[in-house]
């Protein structure tokens, strides 16, 4: 059943251009400009895919869009969907699966997260080097999931290592401060608690987000080599919590933009 949808909406996607990407990103909350490099193909909103998750209020812009970047053919999801808005992991993990289908063979990520390191600054980026799912959920604990490849997928590199260290070198080029660490999955959409960001330091995590981690256990899933990059938005200092805006969020997430758009593009190239 599950997967009759699947092929129904690859298939509407191939019917209506997009042939032949090789590589598929998922653009975070404030993190749209890549889109501005790309000589676009095809461009396909949410709603009018079959069987794609119905659109939210948030999600009115939601689109997948089909072209050229760096030299390669990309298909990129423009905006996300995530837990807190009430979506299944099935549903928040649909468009990987999807362009998986359509044949991409490397998966790039971003997000606007947290940084409970905190001799990272808001602004800053942050390669996501491993996670921990906090989230009590997993987008492989539904009947049909084993029809999709093994569901107890091993996570030894849930982030590509050949991926990670060419995004490495690619920040020294440039001159760009790319942190690694490791991101938490929260469902939110509330923020955390000083409690719960000092047990965040406790796990010695680096980031925390609501997004990013169904996509990687699905990938994983998939055996599509992917890598993830937080733009650091907000400090999350127990000790001086400060009120979270998410216009101020997505601002930040606006101003470090410039820096990561530079790294996936050459990333892009090289691969
Ligand atoms: N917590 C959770 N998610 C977030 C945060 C945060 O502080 N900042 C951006 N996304």
């Amino acid at each position: 059943m599950k997967k009759q949808q699947l092929q129904e909406t690859i298939n509407y996607l191939k019917e209506n251009g997009i042939t032949n990407p090789k590589i598929g990103i998922v653009l975070g909350t404030g993190l749209g400009k890549l889109v501005d490099e790309i000589t676009i193909e095809t461009e396909i909103p949410y709603s009018d895919i079959p069987n794609f998750p119905e659109a939210t209020v948030e999600f009115h812009s939601g689109k997948l869009i089909y072209g050229e970047l760096a030299g390669k053919k990309v298909v990129v999801m423009s905006g996300r969907f995530h837990l807190y808005e009430g979506y299944t992991p099935w549903e928040v993990t649909y468009g990987i699966r999807t362009m998986h289908g359509l044949g991409i063979e490397n998966l790039l990520i971003s997000n606007a997260a947290g940084a409970i390191n905190l001799s990272y600054n808001k602004g800053e980026l942050m390669l996501i080097e491993d996670h921990i799912n906090l989230q009590g959920q997993s987008p492989l604990a539904f009947g049909e999931a084993k029809e999709f490849g093994n569901i107890f997928a091993d996570m030894l590199e849930p982030y590509s290592k050949k991926l990670n260290d060419l995004l490495k070198g690619i920040a020294q080029k440039h001159d760009i401060t790319l942190h690694e660490g490791v991101y938490a999955s929260v469902l939110g959409p509330q923020l955390e608690t000083r409690a719960e960001y000092r047990m965040l330091q406790i796990l010695e995590t680096d980031a925390v987000g609501m997004s990013t981690v169904p996509e990687v256990i699905v990938a994983k899933q998939l055996n599509i080599p992917c890598c993830a990059i937080s733009v650091l938005t907000d400090e999350c200092d127990p000790k001086n919590l400060q009120p979270v805006d998410i216009a101020d969020i997505i601002a930040t997430a606006g101003k470090a933009e410039p820096n990561l758009v530079a790294i996936f593009k050459d990333l892009i190239k090289e691969l």
